[in-house]
């Protein structure tokens, strides 16, 4: 089955070709982190403004690339929450159009589901059911896959993102807008016990997280450092802040994998790329006896592939759009409306 799957739920404009799921014959993927980084962060409204301009090129070349053409796809998939309302509105528009004047199946996608189907597509062996975490700039989330299609929240920040938090941290050390991926590589070379930062502990259910008070205390961190007028040794803040991230993450996924009695550990979304991340749940899950699954880092961030991957299971389970499909910038994973 043949789909050409869209994203546009924040600054990456995606259109992708999947054949039955878990093969990629196309991903385009045009990113406008350059274009917010002046800004700090993304402007909603330019976000939208530049989807418009470039999605249909994008899925021209989508095309091209994968070899077909548009009367060879069985189906539309587009994103259709959470995220940025106007940006999405892009993506579900422009699929309501192309599934229409094609006469195909139009599936709307979860975007969080979208990032744990990028597991499917790195591991051709990955079943259902598992825990996964899914870290990215807006969610943190510790979820029970029970199917493709069938998931339980297990635990949930109380407050900022991870990656929102990475983000912060960025900002505040003058290292630009995304700023997960700076801070992973100032981290290198730092020393992570150097700064004593919180693990947040919150009340009621263990396997919530919470990231503002660790945001906090770095930006008060550096601002003590600089009304003191004292050396800040960034590289060692950096990795401290990335090891406290990764001590509120790991044990807990870990923890929550046992009691739901599974063996196989999935780690999704943007923040997954981050390397002390990655290196912390190889240890545990191998201390363990898990098996961890992550993606390669071209499939951490938002991607069509994602969307197209998980479209399939989506199309499978029956779920289908009409041309009434809306975009909703909030929707619980577990409570997706299709
Ligand atoms: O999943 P994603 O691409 O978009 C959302 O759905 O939010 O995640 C973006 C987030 C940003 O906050 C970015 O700073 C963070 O992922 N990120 C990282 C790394 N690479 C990207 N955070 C930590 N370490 C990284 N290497
Ligand atoms: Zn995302």
């Amino acid at each position: 089955m043949l789909i050409l799957a869209f994203e546009s739920s924040c600054d990456e404009t995606a259109a992708a070709v999947t054949l039955d799921g878990r093969t990629v014959l196309a991903d385009e993927i045009y990113s406008q982190a350059d274009m917010h980084a002046i800004y700090g962060g993304v402007v909603p409204e330019i976000a939208s403004r530049n989807h418009i301009t470039v999605i249909s090129k994008l899925a021209d070349s989508a095309l091209k690339k994968a070899g077909i053409t548009k009367k060879d796809l069985d189906a539309i998939a587009v994103t259709y929450a959470p995220g940025l309302i106007g940006a999405l509105l892009v993506g579900v528009n422009f699929a309501k159009g192309a599934a229409q004047s094609l006469g195909i199946p139009l599936i709307p996608v979860h975007h969080i589901r979208g990032h744990i189907a990028a597991n499917y597509i790195a591991y051709p062996e990955l079943k259902p059911p598992f825990l996964a975490l899914v870290i990215s700039g807006g969610h943190s989330l510790i979820v029970d896959v029970r199917g493709y299609t069938d998931m339980r929240i297990v635990g949930t920040t109380r407050d900022d993102a991870a990656g929102e938090c990475f983000d912060k941290a960025a900002r505040v050390l003058g290292l630009g807008y995304p700023g997960g991926r700076p801070m992973d590589i100032l981290a290198q070379t730092g020393d992570d016990t150097f700064y004593n930062l919180p693990r947040a502990k919150v009340d009621g259910n263990p396997y919530d997280m919470s990231f503002s008070g660790l945001k906090t205390a770095v930006v008060n961190t550096v601002h003590n450092a600089r009304q003191k007028g004292e050396a800040l040794d960034e590289p060692s803040l950096a990795a401290s802040f990335a090891a406290a991230v990764s001590d509120t993450l790991v044990p807990r996924a870990m923890a929550a994998a046992r009691e739901l009695g599974y063996d196989n550990i999935v780690v999704a979304g943007g923040v997954a790329a981050n390397s002390r991340i990655r290196a912390d749940f190889e240890k545990a899950a191998a201390r363990d006896g898990k098996k961890l699954f992550v993606p390669p880092l071209s499939l951490c961030g938002d991607n069509g592939a994602m969307i197209g991957c998980q479209a399939y299971y989506e199309y499978l389970a029956g779920v289908r759009a009409g041309s009434d499909l809306n975009a909703y910038a909030t929707m619980e994973i577990d409570k997706a409306l299709y």
